[in-house]
């Protein structure tokens, strides 16, 4: 189970940091876990007497449990911090709180927080490793890399690629993780979706533009739509979920207009009816679920990359 190439980071801060050959790495060291994750009775041993601490000062169904679940199947003991429960509420600063944590003996902190930089406030202030379980609008790792992963195994490859991020590329860690992501192993990267949803700066990141989901679509090998993040908006986008679904929306019948056998991601968590139609995100094209799955086994390459340079 060893990496294939050398991996020297006690944290994952973001895709942008990594070489082509350090994501590769971390994904053929993932492919090695996925047997484990497919057999809820295998235990494993990488990580005993190691002790992971899942910070999440934002809400999370699928990363918070597959991080969590990554660690006990790897043999870590996890703590699962309360915000709600803790002495943040009585003033306590996000270092001071992490610093009384990693004091307990945490070898690994998995942080999710609005800020952007979070993370790297934490990588720089404690011994223990941190990894990037998602920044505000910033990177979120371990959703690039579980989306590589999954194109990787129903294409059998990423370079020469067309994909798609389709939706709310504004406020989207994850359209910035895939990009670094997607660049860096060759594929061809367009971002889609509304000029409000689009920061024209996004430009000089080596992606291309398109506001025209139609014209697009018979060039894309993949479509990851991603959901509209009405909670980081300050203000309405566009005029309203049906005009958005009208334009962006992968329906049944955009999809037959699209590339023989394109593949549609979806992050998660959906808003069916708004981003893809119930028959999309359940049907043949999407591999939604095989992301989640994918997801469990990132988990357990990044915390057992991470955890051995540690030490
Ligand atoms: N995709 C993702 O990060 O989902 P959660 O917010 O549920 O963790």
């Amino acid at each position: 189970m060893a990496l294939t190439s050398p991996w020297t980071h006690r944290h994952l801060l973001g895709l942008e940091q990594l070489t082509a050959a350090e994501i590769v790495s971390l994904l053929d060291h993932a492919d090695s876990f996925l047997p484990s994750c497919k057999d809820p009775g295998a235990k494993r041993t990488d990580l005993a007497g190691k002790s992971v601490v899942n910070l999440f000062f934002e809400n999370s169904t699928r990363t918070r449990v597959s991080f969590g679940l990554a660690a006990r199947r790897l043999g870590a003991e996890v703590i699962d911090f309360a915000v709600g429960g803790s002495s943040v509420s009585k003033g306590e600063t996000f270092v001071d709180t992490a610093r009384n944590i990693e004091a307990l003996g945490i070898h690994m902190v998995v942080v999710r927080h609005s800020c952007p930089g979070t993370p790297h406030l934490l990588a720089q202030h404690l011994r223990a490793g941190v990894v990037n379980a998602g920044d505000g609008a910033h990177e979120h790792p371990t959703q690039g890399l579980l989306d590589l992963l999954t194109i990787r195994q129903r294409l059998g490859r990423i370079e020469g690629l067309t994909v798609a991020l389709v939706g709310d590329i504004r406020h989207s860690r994850v359209a910035r993780s895939n990009i670094h992501g997607l660049l860096k192993l060759g594929a061809r990267v367009i971002v889609c979706g509304p000029p409000t949803l689009v920061p024209p700066e996004i430009c000089a990141m080596g992606v291309e533009v398109a506001h025209d989901l139609d014209r697009i679509l018979p060039e894309c090998h993949v479509l990851n739509v991603l959901r509209i993040q009405f909670e980081r908006q300050k203000g309405p986008n566009f005029p309203g979920v049906r005009e958005y679904f009208h334009l962006y929306g992968v329906t049944k019948e955009r999809l037959a207009r699209a590339r023989q056998g394109v593949l549609v991601l979806a992050p998660g968590p959906i808003n069916r009816g708004v981003e893809l139609t119930p028959e999309v995100a359940d049907g043949p094209s999407s591999a939604v679920l095989d992301q989640v799955t994918n997801g469990l086994a990132v988990r357990m390459a990044v915390l057992d990359a991470c955890v051995k340079a540690v030490g």
